[in-house]
């Protein structure tokens, strides 16, 4: 089974998809951390060479190496949202992600074009969103509780300009598939929404309509 994951930044997708990867049993790939992972490594390179540097790193990216804690800091995600607009960074971190998609048994995968570009034919897509002041609210107490005081509202202002360099990469497919099924989580604490996400995946299996 494959379960393809989409959704804006801390909308909670990545959570999602972690406790249908361990509900389900299944492999789980979080598809930012590559883009973070090509983003960090460019941190330092000049304006001039940004672009070949990138689509260099994409190439020889290591994902079985990659750490989440260096990858989480939101400098890190500014950066990948740069490189994700290279359409030749996004073709190299492709292979890859099919790959993972596919191998026997199935995955989860989360991102922002799994259901669009990676995996049009998941057996189960959802679309997981939440509005800008739940995900900052949410992202500040993640970060607080890390140790970086960034504050609501300078966390609103990175969420929405995210946001917008996201809906406004022009190498991107970032919209929810027709086929996927929405899950809102403004209202909903993290099990909430998982208990949610897996009621999703158990009636699209059983071929029933969705939420
Ligand atoms: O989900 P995230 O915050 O870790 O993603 C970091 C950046 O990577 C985000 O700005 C958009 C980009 N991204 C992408 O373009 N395609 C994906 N499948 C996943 C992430």
């Amino acid at each position: 089974m494959r379960i393809a994951i989409d959704g804006p930044a801390a909308s909670g997708k990545g959570t999602i998809a972690k406790g249908l990867a361990e509900h389900f049993h299944l492999p789980h790939l979080d598809t930012g951390m590559l883009y973070r992972a090509v983003g960090l490594s460019v941190r330092d390179v000049p304006e001039l060479s940004f672009e070949d540097e990138a689509i260099v790193a994409a190439r020889s990216i290591d994902p079985s190496r990659l750490d989440p804690d260096k990858l989480g800091q939101a400098r890190v995600a500014r950066l990948a949202s740069r490189v994700a607009r290279i359409p030749k960074v996004r073709e190299a971190l492709r292979a890859y992600q099919v790959d993972f998609a596919n191998q026997p048994g199935g995955a989860v995968l989360d991102g922002r074009d799994i259901g669009t570009v990676i995996c049009p034919d998941a057996e189960v897509k959802i679309f997981v969103t939440a509005g800008a002041e739940t995900r900052a609210r949410r992202r500040a107490e993640q970060m607080a509780s890390q140790g970086y005081d960034i504050g609501y509202e300078e966390m609103l202002r990175q969420i929405e300009s995210r946001d917008e360099a996201d809906r406004n990469n022009p190498a991107g497919a970032f919209y929810m598939a027709d086929d996927a099924h929405l899950l809102d989580t403004s209202q909903l604490d993290i099990e909430a929404a998982l208990r949610a996400a897996i009621v999703i995946v158990n009636q699209a299996m059983a071929g029933q309509p969705g939420s």
